[in-house]
């Protein structure tokens, strides 16, 4: 075992997300959403980062684009394979990191991450990878949860119960407009963004949460932390559901998302 403290978190992600495939429905409608605000073309050459079960690789790749996508966990590449083969497409689905992607400078004409590449610890090590692997004009766009919303609220709420390794950016700053234009800094031009809602159906908060509690990688490692704490792992759960009630009504869950979209230079 490693003693690098990303290395460590990086491992402990890899498992944590094992879990997501029953979320990937309901981040498949905002994949078609961030395809479309991409402007993905038939023929393009497009990496998706970070790709879980591949909602948005197969979304481009239904649009005729050339599509790879990368994810840390093999268990979610093996749905991400599936998926690309219920509609007989070959997509080549490869197991990495977002902080070292596997591909030569500039190989793509659009590189995508939907709730992803936000979960590299160091995000100029992630976006300069981005930014490498895209050729030059090529765009680059990606979906995140702004930190005063519901995820990037719960955000906080677990990094108070459980924080990553020293020095490692909360995954929410990457849905602040001016933190993500001083990441991309001058390597781009043209930055767009647009807000979008992702809307889920819950009988109620609590429902919610236990859903959570199985699929979400970050909340299932907290609740795993907390086993021998029943009293933190109680007041944990008692928070969360009073923030979820802010953002539930009719037996929906609403959570909004920040999508990017910048013209490497
Ligand atoms: C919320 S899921 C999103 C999955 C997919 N993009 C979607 O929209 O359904 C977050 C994904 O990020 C992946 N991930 C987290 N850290 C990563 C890293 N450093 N490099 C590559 N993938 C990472 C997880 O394995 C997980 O599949």
């Amino acid at each position: 075992m490693t003693n690098d403290p990303f290395s460590q978190f990086k491992a402990g992600q890899r498992e944590a997300w094992a879990l997501f495939s029953p979320m990937a429905t309901f981040t498949t409608p905002p994949a078609a959403t961030l395809v479309e605000f991409a402007a993905v073309r038939e023929s393009d050459k497009v990496l998706d980062v970070a790709c879980g079960t591949g909602v948005v690789a197969v979304t481009a790749a239904l649009r005729g684009a050339n599509t790879r996508g990368l994810d840390l966990s093999p268990v979610l590449l093996e749905d991400a394979a599936a998926n690309a083969a219920t509609v007989g497409l070959s997509i080549e689905f490869l197991e990495g990191d977002a902080e070292a992607l596997p591909y030569d400078d500039g190989t793509f004409d659009v590189v995508l991450s939907q709730f992803g590449h936000m979960f590299a610890p160091r995000p100029e090590l992630a976006t300069a990878e981005m930014l490498r692997v895209l050729r030059p004009g090529g765009t680059i766009a990606f979906s995140t949860w702004p930190p005063d919303l519901m995820i990037g609220s719960i955000f906080s709420l677990l990094g108070r119960y459980l924080p990553g390794p020293t020095n490692a950016a909360p995954p929410s700053q990457w849905g602040d407009p001016n933190i993500v234009r001083q990441r991309l800094g001058d390597a781009v031009k043209d930055v767009q963004f647009q807000y979008d809602d992702m809307v889920m159906p819950a009988l109620s908060p609590k429902h919610y949460l236990a859903h959570m509690e199985r699929t979400a990688g970050p909340v299932i490692k907290l609740v795993q932390t907390l086993k021998d704490e029943p009293g933190r792992l109680t007041q944990f759960r008692a928070e969360m559901e009073l923030l979820i009630a802010r953002f539930f009504s009719h037996n929906r869950v609403r959570q909004t998302f920040l999508m990017t979209r910048a013209t490497k230079c």
